[in-house]
């Protein structure tokens, strides 16, 4: 965990780059959407975790879908990376939250890197880049920076570029928040938690397992819409469950020796073991003072964990314990109970 003012500051770094305030908004992921919903654990899970929601017994969940960027303006139609922010509801009331986007790696090792990134990766406006220089760009396997969406005038994109560019460390995950693209509904993307925990199971065996949610409809991105303030993933999410509840697979990998533990910036081998943990079904949105509660009050945290999971030693994933309650008291979000030994 890192101590007070370093987590206040990883807050401040991001609400110092924000286009306008955000007010008591959070300072990214601003836009979201709350939404209930039901887990139901596969025959295998408990095998591996004794966590109580891989019991098999039905757990209801809140998850709150949301785009990455902050900002009070919603522009679905931007590539941008989205996010799945899910809280399992345990039976004394506390709850265990998992926290995905669709970045399958992250970009910074720690907390060093992300302030030097946070100082690189500032707005600065847009500035059009001639086709010439993206072919050469191209050709030195640089991802050129893309054209402005209408109505944008500035971006961290160039900086962002500039920082992956003398890092190698943060290229894959950059480099995949350039190709990312919109996703055609928030069912329809796949949410990689990319932090290592480690799960207990019932003989006592610990293992290092990474988390990532796989939507049973598939993955499916339309072509970026540039119009400004687009707005159609809450509407899309509202229709598909009138018509049918939506599902995602919860999926674990299970690590190996010689696997990175503690850097959210270095994949796994593709050829690890997956196990499914259960499915996910999302089952209602609700309205008006509900999704106040469900979409803007709640506040996730990824150290908040159930017993039989832990956190890895990650350096990033310690330092949003702190950093992610500075920001719910920023916000006023609603406090939550939970374990004081899982910190
Ligand atoms: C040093 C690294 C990071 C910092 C400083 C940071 C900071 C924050 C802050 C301040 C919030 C708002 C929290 C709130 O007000 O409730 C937030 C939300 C969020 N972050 Fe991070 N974050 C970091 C890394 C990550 C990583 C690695 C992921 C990928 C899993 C991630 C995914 C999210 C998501 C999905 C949300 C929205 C959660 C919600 O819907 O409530 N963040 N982050």
């Amino acid at each position: 965990m890192v101590d007070p003012p370093t987590a206040k500051r990883l807050v401040q770094v991001i609400h110092d780059n924000l286009p306008a305030p955000v007010g008591e908004r959070r300072p990214v992921h601003t836009i979201g959407i709350g939404v209930n919903g039901r887990f139901v654990a596969s025959e295998v899970a408990r095998s591996y975790c004794i966590a109580e929601h891989f019991d098999g017994e039905p757990v209801d969940v809140s998850i709150r879908f949301s785009n990455g960027l902050g900002g009070l303006e919603q522009h679905d139609g931007w590539s941008d990376v989205r996010g799945m922010a899910v809280r399992f509801h345990l039976k004394n009331g506390t709850g265990s939250d998992l926290i995905a986007t669709t970045l399958g790696e992250f970009f910074v090792r720690n907390v060093d890197d992300f302030f030097k990134f946070s100082d690189t990766a500032k707005r600065e406006p847009f500035r059009r880049r001639h086709w010439l220089l993206k072919i050469l760009d191209f050709l030195q396997l640089k991802i050129p920076q893309r054209n402005p969406y209408p109505g944008e005038t500035q971006a961290i994109d160039a900086g962002a570029l500039r920082y992956a560019n003398q890092h190698r460390f943060s290229q894959l995950g950059i480099f995949q928040v350039g190709l990312i693209g919109a996703p055609a509904s928030y069912a329809r993307a796949s949410y990689h938690a990319v932090h290592t925990f480690w799960v207990t199971a019932p003989d006592g065996v610990r293992r290092p397992v990474r988390f990532y949610w796989q939507p049973v409809a598939g993955v499916r991105n339309i072509k970026p819409t540039p119009e400004p303030c687009e707005k159609y993933l809450f509407d899309e999410l509202k229709k598909r469950l009138k018509r049918w509840p939506a599902r995602f697979m919860l999926m674990m990998t299970i690590g190996e020796e010689g696997d990175t533990l503690d850097d959210c910036t270095k994949p796994w081998p593709g050829t690890r073991l997956r196990i499914a943990m259960g499915t996910l079904t999302l089952t209602e949105i609700p309205e008006g003072e509900d999704q106040a509660t469900a979409g803007e009050r709640i506040s996730f945290n990824p150290c908040r964990l159930a017993p039989g999971i832990e956190p890895s030693n990650d350096p990033i994933l310690k330092a949003r314990l702190g950093a992610y309650e500075v920001s719910r008291e920023m916000r006023g979000g609603c406090p939550f109970k939970w374990r004081a030994d899982n910190a």
